[in-house]
């Protein structure tokens, strides 16, 4: 009897595996950062060849490191960061050019374009998204648009696109599988989110031939085995989705209603929405949560383009820090930001402001204000975006919110939740296990082969750890806002004023 589910967690700086025990305990994991890639201002790459190799790489650790073999692992669950976009050639298997990230603006003024001649509300009303460089669509034509031949090779059928996911299953199956789940395909802007397949006026607008695109499978049901000389080799892969989706799903968020945030590379919040998509009032996006059993759950979801990756920035950008973890002495030094406010508007600003051209800003600034401050302000500004994001969506529910639950990388921070259950004034809940993607793609690959039987039995594993009870008055929460909103006014359409 197999005794444990592998899941692979492919995001936006890092190649995790971990294995989870049949009670959704994490019992040994593995992780590799991986190259960044910023070839002019607003560009952001990846080389998809390294991220496959470097998650291999962590797969075959972690079962090293917890010494099972592939007869002790029922299944492999796959997560990965969304919209990243691959192209590849069916014949040699190898990417035509990196990956282009889903941070990359380099097609905002194809957006533009296509809002312009019309196009937006046909984008939203069948996608669900906001026209925006976020999502794969454009990436995808600025590949077959700039690589010489591309066009060609796609017309004749030898080229393949994928979402990392996609990428990942292919190189498991050493190229005979292609698919992605509807999770995934509902982040690329050429997939109907009502009739659940690909649509072909969308791809028309975005001129890719349907012969690239993964076939859409569910996000929980044995798809093939790992064919590829790797420890897991013979382990069925048996669930999919986006990382974001697969949060919610180890949230245990199964429920109309039940809501959750996670503080990555940026932050999602995302709240459950059943059986219809919810179309927004509040620019947030409706999305496919995950698919199981022929049933279709929806979301609706605030992105925040720069959440821990601020973090990142001060560490490789500014050198203010050696490692993350440093972070948090910083901040300590200090009783407060000193009235130090950043926007990190990095890559634009996503939900709910949608600004392509919107920059990073620090205001603020006295001839008093030391790193310490800025990296405290740095860590307030991935709280104060996330409160943007509930007060939209408070604002298109009627979901009666009482508080949220988060995980994340950057969950770990105790003064980040307390200051999250400040501004919003709303208790925080961090569960026991925060690291719930990679949880999620477990429990999605789990319930396909039996490991549990329903979402019930996976209800039992969540167990809280801390709850952050707001300690400020709402009137102090309200005035710190204010000044967010002015900051975030203020830094927008820097690039294109
Ligand atoms: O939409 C982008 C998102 O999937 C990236 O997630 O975990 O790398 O911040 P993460």
């Amino acid at each position: 009897m197999s005794r444990f589910v592998l899941s692979l967690d492919q995001g936006t700086t890092s190649s995790r595996a971990i294995l989870f025990d049949t009670s959704g305990n994490p019992v040994a994991s593995e992780q590799e950062e991986f190259a960044q890639i910023f070839p002019k201002p607003g560009w952001v790459e990846h080389d998809a060849m390294e991220i496959w190799r470097c998650q291999s790489a962590v797969a075959d650790a972690v079962m090293q490191k917890a010494k099972v073999t592939a007869a002790d692992v029922a299944a492999i669950g796959i997560t990965n960061q969304r919209e990243t976009t691959v192209v590849w050639n069916r014949e040699t298997g190898k990417p035509i050019h990196n990956a282009i990230v889903w941070q990359d603006r380099r097609t905002a003024g194809k957006i533009d374009q296509l809002v312009a001649d019309g196009n937006g509300d046909q984008i939203r009303a069948k996608t669900g998204l906001m026209p925006d460089a976020y999502f794969s669509g454009s990436k995808v034509a600025w590949i077959l648009d700039h690589v010489p031949g591309a066009r060609e090779s796609a017309r004749r059928g030898l080229l393949a696109f994928g979402t990392i996911d996609s990428w990942l299953v292919y190189q498991l199956t050493k190229g005979r599988v292609h698919i992605t789940d509807p999770s995934n395909a509902s982040r690329t802007m050429l997939y109907n989110i009502h009739t659940l397949d690909w649509d072909d006026a969308l791809l028309d607008m975005f001129r890719v031939p349907r012969s690239m695109l993964p076939e859409v499978r569910e996000s929980s049901e044995v798809y093939a085995e790992v064919e590829v000389d790797m420890l897991c080799r013979g382990v069925p892969i048996a669930g999919i989705a986006g990382d974001q989706h697969a949060a919610l799903f180890g949230q245990n968020c199964f429920k109309k209603g039940a809501l959750k945030n996670t503080y990555g590379t940026g932050c999602f919040m995302l709240v459950n929405t059943g059986d219809k998509p919810t179309v927004s009032q509040n620019r947030l996006l409706t999305t496919i949560a995950w698919k199981r059993k022929e049933q279709v759950k929806y979301a609706l979801e605030g992105s925040v383009f720069i959440g821990g990756a601020v973090v990142q920035w001060l560490r490789d950008g500014l050198g203010m820090i050696k490692k993350s973890s440093d972070i948090r002495g910083l901040c300590d030094s200090v009783e407060d930001s000193g009235g130090v406010v950043m926007v990190p508007a990095l890559a634009g600003l996503g939900a709910p402001h949608w600004d392509q051209y919107a920059r990073g800003a620090i205001f603020g600034l006295t001839r008093g204000t030391t790193t310490a401050h800025i990296a405290r302000a740095a860590v307030e500004s991935m709280a104060f975006q996330s409160a943007d994001l509930l007060t939209a969506m408070q604002a298109d529910t009627d979901f009666k919110i009482s508080q949220l639950h988060v995980d994340g990388g950057a969950a770990i921070d105790d003064f980040l939740l307390q200051f999250q259950a400040d501004i919003l004034q709303l208790p925080i809940v961090r569960p026991k296990m925060f690291e719930t993607t990679a949880l999620g793609a477990a429990y999605l690959a789990g319930l396909a082969t039996g490991v549990w039987r329903d979402t019930a039995e996976l209800e039992k594993n969540w167990q809280v750890d801390r709850i952050f009870e707001p300690q400020i008055a709402p009137y102090e929460a309200a005035e710190k806002k204010a000044v967010w909103n002015e900051a975030v006014k203020r830094s927008m359409h820097w690039e294109k004023p």
